[in-house]
């Protein structure tokens, strides 16, 4: 992934890089996209980019998987997204998901959402890579800042 993003400067270029590469090289990946926090907005997370079936736009640090991800500044990993309360149902056909914290220079600046259409889709290997990504990612934004 790394050198993918080598030498880029545009926060859209790199992170619709990470999604589409991510989305592709995985069956089990249904909806792979990014909620970033809204400057402009109190505890707020705006999608995109992303690849798979329409999204819900914007998301509160209050609600669902994303918000507690961005709430805690920690990877959420749920198996079954029916028995999460307040999960968000943007797809109906959603049954596991993985959500993932970027930081750029200390900050929170997004969200990874890993969407699956099977139960228990992510693996302990799923979450080290995709923390390991977002980490990358993260200090690339920095460089690029
Ligand atoms: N399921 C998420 C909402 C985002 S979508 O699934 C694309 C949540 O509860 O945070």
């Amino acid at each position: 992934m790394r050198s993918a993003l080598d030498g880029e400067t545009d926060a859209v270029a790199m992170l619709s890089t990470v999604v589409c590469e991510l989305h592709h090289a995985f069956e089990h990946f249904d909806w792979t996209g990014f909620y970033r926090v809204d400057p402009a907005k109190e505890r707020e997370l705006v999608v995109g980019p992303y690849q798979g079936a329409h999204g819900c736009l914007r998301i509160s640090f209050d609600r669902g998987v994303c918000g507690k991800a961005a709430r805690d500044k920690k990877t959420v990993v749920v198996d079954e997204v029916r028995a999460f309360p307040g999960h968000i149902a943007c797809c109906a056909s959603t049954r596991s998901e993985i959500v993932v914290p970027v930081f750029c220079a200390g900050e929170l600046y997004a969200v990874l959402d890993v969407d699956s259409n099977t139960p228990a889709a992510f693996t302990a290997e799923d979450r080290e890579g995709l923390e390991a990504i977002c980490a990358e990612l993260g200090r690339a934004l920095r460089v690029a800042a």
